[in-house]
């Protein structure tokens, strides 16, 4: 029988600080939850772009004064699924970070297999990777930063629903689905989640839902990160739409 979640997300009332257009918007609430319940100390992005997923890490950090710092590793010049694009994108998330976020997250311009050098062995507690989505990358990326990773610490893949163009993260994920404890959201392009056996048990509720806990209850966490979403969209729907109606009202009066 499936057991009831009881675990109040803290993204119950999570207002993220800024919005950029990313199709990571569907997972930003389960990245900010997941922050809160691990509480990593070091926290690598492989692949940020416009930085909406690094955003999100990086708020949660703050919010839930968190100790420890995030790396966005990119060469902020696109790839072949993003397309290149001009210095306008590094410089806005330079910005932005060195804004709020100052002290937690640092940019490392260059390209992955360059900063893998930066980083030793069992050292990360959580490693984002969204780089170039085609089986051969995503796979090199996983074979070379799985090392770099803490036992019992938490591997994230974008994008292993997206069946698009010569995308194959979703091919590589079912191969690691095979040998490693993993959870998979299916909703947006999906997000895999995946453990790295060994450490000390993290008790947290959320790990727990995540990694041993019935299909069936696991299939409602699932649902509930969908409505999560789908509650968030309408909310920013509506605030557009009286953001829209406001300004209107205003130049209406100016008339
Ligand atoms: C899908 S985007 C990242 C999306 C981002 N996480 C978000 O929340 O929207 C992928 C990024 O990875 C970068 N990238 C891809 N392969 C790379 C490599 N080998 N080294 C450095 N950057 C790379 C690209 O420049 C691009 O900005």
């Amino acid at each position: 029988m499936s057991e009831p979640l009881l675990y109040l997300p803290p993204s119950a009332t999570f207002v993220p600080r800024k919005m950029v257009f990313s199709t990571w918007v569907d997972h930003m609430p389960f990245g900010y939850d997941l922050i809160a319940a691990l509480r990593p100390s070091k926290l690598v992005e492989l692949g940020t772009h416009k930085g909406l997923s690094f955003y999100t890490f990086c708020q949660s950090m703050v919010e839930h004064d968190v100790d420890g710092v995030c790396y966005a590793v990119d060469c902020w010049e696109g790839d072949d699924h993003t397309g290149a694009y001009g210095e306008d994108i590094f410089n806005e998330v330079s910005e932005h970070v060195r804004e709020y976020y100052r002290g937690v997250a640092y940019l490392l311009r260059m390209l992955f297999q360059d900063a893998a050098k930066q980083f030793d062995a069992d050292s990360i507690d959580i490693l984002h990777i969204d780089g170039l989505h085609t089986y051969e990358a995503v796979r090199e990326d996983f074979e070379t930063w799985y090392p770099k990773v803490k036992p019992g610490g938490i591997l994230l893949f974008h994008d292993v629903e997206a069946r698009i163009k010569d995308f194959g993260a979703w091919k590589y994920w079912q191969e690691l689905e095979q040998d490693y404890s993993t959870f998979k959201f299916n909703h947006g392009f999906g997000l895999g989640v995946l453990q790295k056996a060994g450490g000390e048990e993290n008790t947290h509720p959320l790990l727990r839902l995540l990694f041993n806990s019935d299909s069936e209850t696991q299939e409602r966490l699932r649902r509930f990160y969908v409505h999560l979403c789908r509650y968030n969209e309408l909310e920013r729907k509506a605030a557009r739409a009286e953001l829209q109606r406001a300004r209107q009202q205003q130049s209406q009066g100016q008339q």
